[in-house]
């Protein structure tokens, strides 16, 4: 029987990552996976084919409102489904395989099946059952269900994010529940090939948690994009017919109730972590109230030799921090001091424009007592952005009042999911607003936003 140093339980993000650098790292490593092809949801279901289709529907876009104003004449492009599905699947098989490429590179194992833990240093999947001396649960998350609606997504009419990425048609009036991520970027996406979109969410707001400002503007961004939000409402059940669903929701505000029809509902209210079949439970492994694995700093659960790391235990649903926590999680196997910075983890959504956030927001400062200044600075004002139709938007640095070291940014515009590292870098240097301000940023480029609201932070900025 084999014997491994680890043996990773899931090849998402969180755990492909961690098995690379554990073979990096010199420790005999092998991945459990049950799916077909490697890479967890984020590249088969999630990150990479909403991208694609992201990517896509933006280029319509483009197509149909920007091309003729630079003097690109004709008729713009119609939508061939089928093809747009064989281009979001080829964009996926590229990079499931690049994943198998690397396991065959670091001589990394691939056990496929699903995988239980019997007693600590034994991994079962199928008949065979593996010795380890460690093992990392990195089983992810699945969507959340929502009590009164049931998710079909083979029927392709009430959906949760899987299905929205296989529609079996576009359809012609599409209901999103909940205003978060998924919601706003697959809302986008039929938005942009023709189907009326509206999205009802529980709270106010939407995107919970992230800056008041952005939440306010990129609501009203979408809104001229011509998607519709109700906010302040809690759905209730979905009813459907062979072809139609029918939800209902009560307005919090008034408990009055409401009904929406359309051909096709997204429910989008959140994930849950994902640890069934593995056997935690029998092992004694604790876990939170939520459902999620509990570990310590490093990553250690309750019993040991057992790691967890990624959406199955706790903080933000992200594959990036997955990715770190892989990384870190493999270098204390190896004996080495891994660390997570978790004030410093960026959060995008690839709207368009985009929207990325690192570190405090306003709401989080004020609520801490923390003194803070702003320095802002719209799209409005820097050329790269207005010579392509894309000025909508701004940079919001978030500095300490006395000292000017950066807590956080808030960035709606283009590229803003790549701008945002900028501030990530600053941030770990501990840099105050005026290193950034003081750094030469070429022109022209999207970046020079981030130098003038950094500007913006102390003397003023120059383009406004
Ligand atoms: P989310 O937590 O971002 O948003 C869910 C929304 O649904 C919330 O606004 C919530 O208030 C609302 N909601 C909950 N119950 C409701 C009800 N009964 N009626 C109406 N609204 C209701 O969750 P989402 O969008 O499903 O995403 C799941 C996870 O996946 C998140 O952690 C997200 O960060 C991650 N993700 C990240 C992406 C990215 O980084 N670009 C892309 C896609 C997902």
């Amino acid at each position: 029987m084999a014997q491994y140093d680890v043996i990773v339980i899931g090849a998402g993000p969180g755990g492909y990552v961690a098995a690379i650098r554990c073979a990096q790292l010199g420790l005999k490593t092998a991945v459990v996976e049950g799916r077909e092809t490697l890479g967890g949801t984020c590249l088969n279901v999630g990150c990479i084919p909403s991208k694609a289709l992201l990517h896509a529907t933006h280029q319509l876009h483009e197509a149909e409102h920007n091309f003729a104003t630079m003097g690109l004449k004709g008729k713009a492009p119609s939508v061939d489904w089928p093809t747009m599905q064989e281009y979001k699947q080829s964009v996926v098989d590229g990079n499931t395989k690049g994943i198998e490429f690397l396991f065959k590179k670091n001589k990394i194992d691939w056990l496929k099946g699903w995988g239980s833990i019997p007693a600590a240093g034994k991994v079962k999947v199928g008949d065979e059952t593996y010795e380890t001396k460690n093992i990392i649960v990195a089983t992810g998350s699945i969507p959340s269900a929502l009590p009164g609606i049931t998710v079909d997504n083979e029927a392709g009419l009430v959906v949760d994010s899987t299905g929205a990425l296989s529609l079996p048609k576009i359809p012609k009036k599409m209901i999103v529940v909940g205003a978060g991520v998924i919601g706003l970027e697959l809302g986008s996406v039929y938005k942009r090939l023709g189907a009326e979109v509206t999205v009802v969410e529980f709270l106010d707001n939407i995107t919970p948690g992230m800056d008041g400002e952005v939440q306010k503007n990129l609501q009203k961004i979408l809104k001229k994009q011509g998607m519709e939000f109700i906010l302040g409402a809690a759905v209730q059940s979905v009813e459907t017919t062979k072809t139609k669903a029918k939800l209902t929701y009560k307005l919090r505000k008034d408990e009055s109730e409401h009904t929406l029809d359309a051909d096709c509902v997204l429910v989008a209210t959140g994930r849950k972590a994902y640890t069934d079949g593995l056997g935690l439970a029998d092992l004694g492994v604790e876990m939170t109230d939520r459902g999620q694995v509990k570990t310590d700093a490093h990553w250690a659960t309750s019993v040991k030799g057992i790691y967890a790391i990624g959406d199955a235990i706790t903080g933000p649903m992200l594959a990036h921090k997955a990715e770190d926590e892989g990384m870190a999680c493999a270098e204390v196997l190896a004996g080495k001091h891994g660390h997570v910075n978790y004030s410093v983890i960026p959060g995008v959504i690839y709207t368009h424009p985009e929207v990325a956030s690192v570190g405090a927001t306003e709401e989080s400062l004020k609520a801490e007592g923390r003194a803070y200044k702003v320095g802002k600075f719209p799209f409005m004002g820097n050329a790269r952005a207005k010579a392509v139709f894309a000025s909508e938007g701004f940079v919001k640095i978030i500095a300490d009042k006395d000292t000017d070291r950066v807590l956080g940014a808030h960035i709606i515009g283009p590229a803003a999911g790549d701008m945002i590292h900028e501030i990530c870098v600053a941030m770990e240097f501990g840099a105050s607003a005026q290193d950034v301000a003081l750094t030469c940023h070429a022109h022209p480029t999207y970046s020079e936003a981030v130098r003038e609201a950094a500007l913006a932070c102390g003397d003023g900025a120059i383009h406004v």
